[in-house]
């Protein structure tokens, strides 16, 4: 693992964008995994910049995001199509950019097709992830196993609790996501992972240098042979 240590979220945010926009300065037709939460939305504004000013071009980069919420149409804007478009895909110029569909008839069958849909994209060159209070990645929560590909997850209370922020009322937080699974994590070819603030030290130290379990489901990335850590924390 390289792990940067960052000074602040400021910082932090810059070093990421700079690592996405050479990934696409590199290899334009990347295939891009992207998060929600608050921690990339600093990265996001970084490489609107970056892309504003001409310094990067994603015409030919496409993006899989990692999860959304069971049951929320993309005009909600708790969504996290919603997120997605107006911190990132409404100001940047990616050729797609692709989401598991929270409205889906059928979760399981649309899991199913997510992932195919990733394999048949070549699968993923560099996935951006934040990490939880309990050490979740995506939405794969604590268990005793690492789930294998995409699926449809019930959402932990310890979940369901930091989410409640964005909501009037805890009842309307969403308690089921469609997410990649551990495997499709750890598929991609290359991983950038965020860790800010003082409340995720603790986890952060589990995850990067404690024992690798699934009770802790981000020290899976300990087996990744390139993943970069962006650290925010002190
Ligand atoms: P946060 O969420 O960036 O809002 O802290 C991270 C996560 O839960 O993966």
């Amino acid at each position: 693992m390289n792990i940067i240590k960052a000074k602040g979220y400021d910082e932090m945010s810059k070093m990421a964008a700079a690592i996405i926009a050479a990934q696409a300065l590199r290899k334009p037709a990347s295939v891009f995994g992207f998060a929600t939460g608050s921690t990339p939305v600093g990265t996001y504004r970084e490489l609107v910049r970056l892309f504003g000013e001409g310094l990067v071009d994603f015409s030919r980069a496409v993006t899989f995001n990692l999860d959304e919420y069971a049951g929320c149409p993309a005009s909600d804007p708790n969504s996290y199509v919603a997120f997605m478009r107006g911190n990132l895909f409404d100001k940047a110029n990616f050729k797609a950019s692709y989401l598991p569909d929270g409205m889906a008839p059928n979760p399981a069958a649309e899991c199913l097709r997510y992932e195919k849909a990733i394999t048949e994209a070549e699968g993923i060159d560099l996935q951006l992830l934040g990490i939880g209070h309990n050490g979740h990645i995506g939405f794969n929560e604590p268990d005793d196993h690492f789930a294998f590909a995409t699926q449809h997850i019930k959402l932990t209370d310890s979940t369901i609790d930091a989410n409640a922020r964005f909501y009037n009322s805890r009842d309307e937080v969403p308690k089921y996501a469609l997410s990649m699974g551990i495997g499709t994590i750890m598929n991609a070819r290359g991983i950038l992972m965020l860790i800010s603030g003082a409340d995720k030290r603790e986890i952060a130290e589990k995850a990067l240098h404690g024992p690798v379990t699934p009770r802790v489901p981000a020290s899976i990335l300990q087996m990744h042979p390139d993943v970069t850590v962006i650290l925010a924390v002190d």
